[in-house]
């Protein structure tokens, strides 16, 4: 029943005594997969692809993008196949050339959650049984690229669902990899012009450069020394904020964290990636500010404190960069802090409390995580998570103050 008669004709008709592969693409079940998932075959031998059930294909990939058609290669088409057919499934023949590997997906939902090659549903002619370019590696970069999808998604209707104006949206794309945090829909930044203008003050008269854009304060300073803005960090109830949490301030003016209870940080960060230090575009090098680790006793009375002078009119973004023991952040958990956030505009404080949730809510740790983007979080932080709690005894013993 698979072979059907064109496919034999091209191979009666072929001067070369071929072999025939017979491959199921999807079955009665509405699985996304091909079986059998890789065959060795000899130049001359034919491989008829086998439609079942959904509306899949069978196109030719490369080893490096295993969920995009290279070009010039072959591709079925859509072979959508009723629920209900039993016979006469579509077929598609492709006569294998040469040696080379021949790597193949499914196209269904290409580059969306719902993407067949991202479930997996691969298949391969020759691949090299070891070294880099194995099938198993093939399928797990196929499944790696659903997975960034599928977070991507998860995180992209979060971020929609807090954003209305989807015009003043664009979709980040740096400094991270969509490996490491998936990706999100993040407000565009406001175009900041830079000016100079001189500044009198009492009787002091100076040159100021400072960013200007819509809502941004005035650059004059509140006084010549600054107003001191006193911010506390945490809480003896074991809060996971900074009170407050946004506050205006003008160039001079003093932030005063005070850290309360438990070991949190104020970081500097931005707004598109709330929960990653501050870093130089163009070098990747950290700069933003960052207070260190405060650890605070539950029984403490006094408080230590860590300054930060506010030099400019444009908006600082701030979080706490601890980790609780399962891994998740104290960010994630919307730890956020700003400084001239402007509220009228996309980029406003809850905004920048909502994408680091949306971010970084999940546990660091995927393993135990299920649904929500976590699997984008994966790998790489749960393995620093096994580390960490390889310590044992130390970190237990920390752990109250988390
Ligand atoms: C098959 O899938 C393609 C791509 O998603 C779609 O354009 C087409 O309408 C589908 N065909 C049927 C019959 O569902
Ligand atoms: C399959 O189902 C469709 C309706 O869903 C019907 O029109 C068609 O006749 C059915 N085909 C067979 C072979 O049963
Ligand atoms: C998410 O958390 C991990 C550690 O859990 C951290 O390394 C990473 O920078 C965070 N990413 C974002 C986008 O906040
Ligand atoms: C605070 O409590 C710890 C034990 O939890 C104790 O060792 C320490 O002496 C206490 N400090 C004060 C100032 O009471
Ligand atoms: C923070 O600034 C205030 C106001 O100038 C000052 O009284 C305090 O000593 C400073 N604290 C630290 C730790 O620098
Ligand atoms: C403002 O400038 C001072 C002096 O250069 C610096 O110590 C401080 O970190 C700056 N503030 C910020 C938020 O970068
Ligand atoms: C705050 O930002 C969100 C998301 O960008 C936006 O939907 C909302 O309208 C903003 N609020 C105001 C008052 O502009
Ligand atoms: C900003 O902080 C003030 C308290 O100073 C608070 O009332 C307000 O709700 C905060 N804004 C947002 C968007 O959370
Ligand atoms: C994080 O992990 C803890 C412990 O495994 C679990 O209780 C919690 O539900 C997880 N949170 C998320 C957002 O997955
Ligand atoms: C504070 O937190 C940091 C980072 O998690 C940790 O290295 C340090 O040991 C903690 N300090 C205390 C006293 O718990």
């Amino acid at each position: 029943m698979f072979f059907s008669a064109a496919a034999f004709g091209l191979v009666l008709a072929s001067s070369v005594a071929g072999k025939v592969w017979n491959i199921d693409v999807g079955d009665t079940n509405g699985d996304t997969k091909f079986n059998p998932e890789a065959i060795f075959a000899d130049v001359g031998d034919q491989v008829v692809f086998t439609f079942h059930q959904k509306n899949h294909t069978a196109t030719r990939s490369s080893f490096a993008a295993p969920c995009s058609p290279v070009d010039g290669g072959f591709d079925s088409g859509f072979m959508p196949v009723a629920a209900n057919q039993t016979d006469s499934f579509p077929t598609y023949t492709i006569t294998v050339e040469d040696t080379n590997p021949i790597w193949v997906f499914c196209r269904q939902g290409e580059n969306t959650a719902a993407s067949h090659c991202g479930k997996g549903m691969v298949f391969a002619v020759n691949c090299p049984s070891t070294g880099a370019n194995t099938f198993d590696n093939f399928k797990s970069s196929a499944l790696k690229i659903g997975a960034d999808l599928q977070a991507s998604a998860a995180a992209a209707s979060t971020a929609a669902a807090t954003s209305t104006d989807s015009s003043a949206a664009a979709a980040y794309t740096g400094p991270w990899t969509t490996a490491d945090y998936g990706t999100a829909t993040i407000a565009a930044a406001p175009t900041e012009s830079v000016v100079t203008e001189t500044v009198s003050l009492d009787s002091a008269v100076w040159t100021t450069t400072y960013s200007s854009y819509p809502g941004s304060p005035d650059p004059t300073p509140s006084s010549l020394t600054g107003n001191v803005i006193k911010v506390v960090v945490g809480g003896s109830n074991g809060e996971l904020t900074f009170s407050p949490d946004n506050v205006s301030a003008s160039p001079r003016d003093i932030i005063s964290f005070e850290f309360h209870q438990k070991n949190h940080t104020a970081t500097q960060s931005s707004f598109a990636a709330p929960c990653v230090r501050l870093k130089d575009a163009t070098t990747g090098s950290v700069i933003g500010v960052d207070s260190g680790f405060m650890p605070v006793d539950a029984n403490a009375t006094e408080f230590p404190v860590w300054n930060v002078t506010v030099n400019d009119t444009a908006p600082l973004w701030f979080y706490c960069r601890q980790h609780k023991p399962d891994g998740s952040s104290h960010c994630g958990a919307g730890m956020v802090f700003a400084v001239n956030a402007v509220e009228d505009s996309p980029r406003n404080f809850s905004a920048f409390k909502a994408l680091a949730t949306t971010l970084n809510g999940t546990n660091a740790t995927g393993a135990t995580t299920t649904g929500n983007g976590g699997s984008g979080n994966g790998a790489s932080a749960g393995n620093m998570f096994s580390v960490a709690l390889s310590v044992g005894a130390a970190f237990a013993a920390a752990a109250v103050l988390l």
